[in-house]
């Protein structure tokens, strides 16, 4: 069967997430049949390099044959089992490992990130009721912020497209200032943008931290809001605030997890533990759903006792799915046994370097870069941009997703040398031709 056949099927039959399924009507889907390293293959053997990581899942690259052959061998032992009165050599093993990790010695297991969102607030709330601090039942977040698209995710996201229309559900969080560097007045450094936006936080506190159960963060990149990056003392401030002012911290690094950022997790560049931390999309390389929310013994402790009521009644059907957790331990060995950030050190070295035509553009602004995502903001006049270059990127064999007018790459891990220039060149012709006033081919309107 051919692109055409399966996309048809697919409008009449699946809605698609994120989408306005109307639009498709003039942009059509981009059918997959296969994909291997960072490359998809349609039905009509056309390739795209997958620079976003396919939603930022996938890790290592696509296929990863360590991660395939785990699955393979649990699943003839085990595909599942309920995880509450029963429990596996997996989900064990992954827990024990995250810990070490960690410092953070009780796992909590979802499939989505916003599950994992989810738990982490409801945690966080009980905790307090628990420690007979019931008032404790608001959260702040920060400017832009995303953590998700469920009920409660959405209540502490800031990203009005999706949250305005639900906006009656919405317990809608405190905000706080970003601290995205960006948004430097005059010679401030990040780090200044960064003290500035941690003030604006202890003046909330001193407000409101005895209604307040938890501040909820991305460390150090801000995903959904354009990849905004900001300085690690943001980090440091946030975590000696939050333990002045007895609140949680939630680190939610669903997006910025298993070394993304340049370090194993993102916390440790500012050298602090936060009460929660989130971790989804790369945990099992791309393969299968699953997140996790690891927390202190302190936490833990708050809910055992003798009243089921005081335990966190709280359940997914999937909860800690032995193939999905054989599937995160493979990708654990994967970065570990082949020292997997070593090497993407020396990459984002060479990738940098590769990025400096494109870095000093006259139509690029803010161009920036951490562990392994580049961004940068494109100067245009087009409304339409993010279409038209996901348009254009797509018709060259490339698939990136601007929000807004912000580019970024995230690509697997295991993207080459040759490869990144194939897409900076074709990011360089496709903002050449984008500025002169041409649009090429159509496709699927882009969100983040
Ligand atoms: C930081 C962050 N938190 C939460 C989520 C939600 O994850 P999911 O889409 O798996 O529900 C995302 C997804 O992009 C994210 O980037």
């Amino acid at each position: 069967m051919s692109n055409q056949d399966w996309l048809t099927r697919s409008t009449q039959a699946v809605w698609h997430p994120c989408t306005q399924m109307k639009r498709h009507e003039r942009f059509p889907l981009v059918p997959i049949a296969s994909a291997e390293g960072a490359w998809l293959s349609d039905f009509d053997g056309k390739r795209y390099l997958d620079a976003v990581s396919s939603w930022w899942v996938n890790l290592l690259g696509h296929g990863h044959p360590r991660i395939k052959q785990a699955i393979r061998t649990q699943l003839d032992q085990l595909e599942h089992v309920m995880l509450a009165g029963f429990t596996h050599r997996p989900v064990i093993e992954l827990s024990e490992r995250l810990a070490a990790l960690t410092g953070l010695g009780h796992a909590f297991y979802g499939s989505d990130g916003a599950s994992a969102t989810e738990i982490a607030l409801k945690m966080s709330f009980h905790y307090w009721k628990n420690s007979g601090k019931g008032e404790k039942c608001r959260f702040i977040s920060l400017e832009n912020s995303y953590h998700g698209e469920t009920v409660g995710a959405l209540a502490v996201t800031d990203v009005p497209l999706f949250s305005a229309t639900y906006a009656p559900l919405l317990q809608r969080a405190i905000r706080v200032p970003t601290p995205d560097a960006r948004l430097a007045q005059s010679d401030e450094t990040p780090s200044a943008v960064a003290l500035r936006a941690a003030r604006a936080l202890e003046n909330v506190l001193r407000k409101h931290a005895g209604e307040t159960a938890a501040l909820i963060l991305e460390p150090l990149v801000q995903g959904a809001a354009g990849m905004a990056m900001y300085h690690p003392d943001y980090l440091r401030e946030a975590r000696r605030l939050c333990d002045q002012y007895q609140i949680h911290l939630i680190a939610d690094e669903i997006a910025v997890g298993f070394g993304r950022t340049g370090t194993l997790f993102a916390c440790e560049q500012a050298n602090i533990r936060p009460d929660f931390l989130c971790l989804s999309k790369g945990i099992t390389g791309g393969f299968l759903p699953l997140s996790c929310v690891l927390t202190t013994d302190e936490v833990y402790q708050a809910f055992y006792s003798d009243d089921v009521r005081d335990g966190f009644l709280h359940s997914h059907s999937y909860t800690g799915n032995p193939l999905a957790c054989s599937a995160a331990l493979a990708v654990l060995d994967t970065l570990q046994e082949e020292d997997i950030l070593a090497l993407n050190r020396d990459k984002a070295e060479r990738f940098s370097r590769l990025m400096q035509p494109l870095a000093t553009r006259g139509d690029v602004r803010h161009f920036r870069h951490q562990g392994m995502i580049w961004a940068f903001d494109v100067e245009t006049e087009r409304g339409d941009f993010a279409l038209a270059f996901f348009a254009a990127m797509l018709q060259r064999g490339c698939l990136l997703r601007p929000i807004g007018q912000s580019v970024y790459f995230m690509p697997p891990y295991c993207l080459t040398d040759s490869e990144m220039s194939q897409l900076i060149e074709a990011t360089c012709l496709t903002l050449d031709h984008l500025a002169q006033g041409r649009t090429e081919g159509a496709a699927q309107p882009p969100l983040p």
